[in-house]
């Protein structure tokens, strides 16, 4: 297995109800190390940027205005296979599909609201993690 980075986001349901320490210690206790860190307010051009890729779906104008209604804390996780790892540990898109012990299963609102995003590919980790910091920014 490789060492692989990705790009995680605590997103605005968990930042307003005080919940990164308690996500990012299930991270941690799963060995990704958080390499990176910063805690940003999108606007929705911004979020509307990032999740292009879901432009055409129904969702996408709620998902850019959540997005955008309180401040995100944007990361990047190193370790072994931590593409794979971090999904995992973040559970199912929806909350009620996520395993027990997930932070999705434990946090999220809703479907929408699930407290978390992580990338899904290489190709899409190096470009999430290009989106929000600059190389100097990865002190690992
Ligand atoms: O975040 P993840 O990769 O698990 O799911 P996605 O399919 O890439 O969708 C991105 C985000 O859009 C989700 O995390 C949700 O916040 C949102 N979404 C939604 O609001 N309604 C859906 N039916 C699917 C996704
Ligand atoms: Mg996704």
């Amino acid at each position: 297995m490789a060492i692989e980075r990705t790009l995680s986001i605590i997103k605005p349901d968990a930042t307003r109800r005080n919940l990164t320490g308690k996500i990012n210690a299930k991270f941690e206790d799963a060995g990704l190390r958080i390499i990176a860190q910063k805690r940003i307010q999108l606007t929705e051009a911004q979020a509307g940027k990032f999740y292009e890729v879901h432009k055409e779906r129904p969702f996408y104008g709620e998902l850019c205005e959540f997005m955008a209604s309180a401040p995100v804390v944007v990361q990047v996780l190193e370790g072994e296979n931590a593409i794979a790892k971090n999904r995992e540990v973040m559970g199912a898109t929806n909350p009620a599909d996520a395993a027990p012990g997930t932070v999705r299963a434990e946090f999220a609102e809703s479907v929408g609201e699930n407290s978390v995003h992580g990338s899904d590919a290489p190709e899409t980790a190096a470009e999430e993690i290009a989106f929000y910091f600059s190389g100097l920014e990865l002190v690992g």
